[in-house]
């Protein structure tokens, strides 16, 4: 399968993979040969890229970090969780509160499991969905990001337990902030903006009443808006006083809001998302982390459509492990005539680089 831009897809073209709502519907069946209609369906709803089959690229696979099942229910449980927080908070009734925090747990504990069987690298856009509202799945999509750092990293399974969970709730005081204010597509003023970055807060105040999560859950939330140079919030606390779990979410939590497909905006590809990062290196985000997490993500996914630098567009097969930004890619095109497609391994090809995407 390959990555096309849905901009530039051909009618007839097979999907490959399934397009799903958040409630786990798949909304475009796969093997579905995409109609004129249905296209302009998936650019209307913000979806930049989807996976096609043809002949070509039929041996490439691009794995899934967490099964589509898995990627659903955690999406359901951090919706019901946030719901939960929403209604019962504030003690109330702190017991509801406990009791979703299990079933969070329970999810977080089998998505480590899964991204700990699949050994490879995160596939960044391995799954279209479409979620009514983006803060659940980009929730999950954060915990992903979040939980290869850590291994990575070697965190203790303990401390990843925790990261995890706070992960999946750092957002959660979002739930007492306005949808209006929280869906504007256009800029926010200075009043919005005050009342946005009080979900870091309300998220604080909240998860730190649960009896069965430990306080770092509730800090995770507190501190993922903070920043190395002290520009971040609330606090604007600096380098040595945010703890690692707020600069890890630091992270994560960028990484994804500008890699994922959102209504007004295109999503930006991997290795655009990670330049951002590195352009905040040392006076936003860790250094460090920023080079733990280049490893842990594929920066040119298989099946994306790439140009190297003596011009030849070729379609990446497989990643070579440790070595992401050279993988191995599948040769289409040579100084823009057709070829009959050949296999070249960058890791070998030193004197070639990858320049850009061509998607
Ligand atoms: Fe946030």
């Amino acid at each position: 399968m390959r990555l096309v831009a849905t901009k530039s897809i051909k009618e007839g073209s097979e999907l490959a993979k399934p397009i799903y709502n958040d409630k786990g519907k798949a909304l475009i069946q796969k093997n579905v040969n995409l109609t004129d209609g249905m296209i302009r369906r998936l650019q209307d709803m913000g979806i930049t890229y989807v996976y096609i089959k043809d002949e070509v690229t039929e041996d490439i696979l691009v794995p899934s970090p967490i099964s589509d099942e898995l990627r659903i229910e955690a999406i359901q449980t951090v919706k019901q969780s946030f719901a939960t927080y929403q209604h019962n908070g504030f003690g109330k009734k702190v017991y509801l509160i406990d009791k979703t925090n299990e079933s969070m747990a329970k999810v977080v504990d089998s998505m480590i499991h899964q991204l700990k069987d699949d050994q490879e690298v995160l596939t960044v856009m391995s799954h279209i969905l479409i979620s009514d509202d983006y803060v659940f799945s980009h929730s999950v999509n954060v915990t992903m990001y979040a939980l290869a750092l850590a291994t990575e990293l070697k965190l203790s399974a303990k401390q990843i337990r925790q990261l995890g969970l706070g992960a999946m709730l750092h957002d959660v005081g979002k739930m007492f902030i306005s949808e209006e204010i929280l869906n504007k597509t256009g800029k926010l003023n200075d009043q919005e903006f005050e009342m946005v970055k009080k979900h870091t807060e309300k998220g604080f105040d909240y998860l730190r009443q649960s009896t069965n999560f430990p306080l770092l859950v509730a800090h995770c939330a507190y501190q993922h808006h903070e920043r190395l140079d002290g520009s971040g919030y609330p606090r604007g606390i600096t380098h040595k006083d945010i703890h690692p779990f707020g600069k890890i979410l630091a992270v994560a939590d960028v990484f994804d809001a500008v890699t994922s497909n959102r209504v007004y905006r295109d999503a930006m590809l991997p290795h655009e998302g990670l330049e951002l990062l590195y352009a905040g290196s040392g006076s936003l985000f860790d250094p460090e982390l920023v080079r733990t997490f280049k490893n842990t993500i594929a920066v040119f996914p298989n099946g994306s459509t790439i140009c190297l630098s003596d011009n030849r567009i070729a379609i990446v097969v497989k990643q070579n492990h440790q070595l992401y930004e050279r993988p191995i890619v599948r040769v289409i095109k040579e100084q823009g005539e057709s070829v009959t497609p050949y296999d070249l391994d960058l890791a070998k090809e030193l004197d070639l680089t990858v320049v850009d995407y061509a998607l």
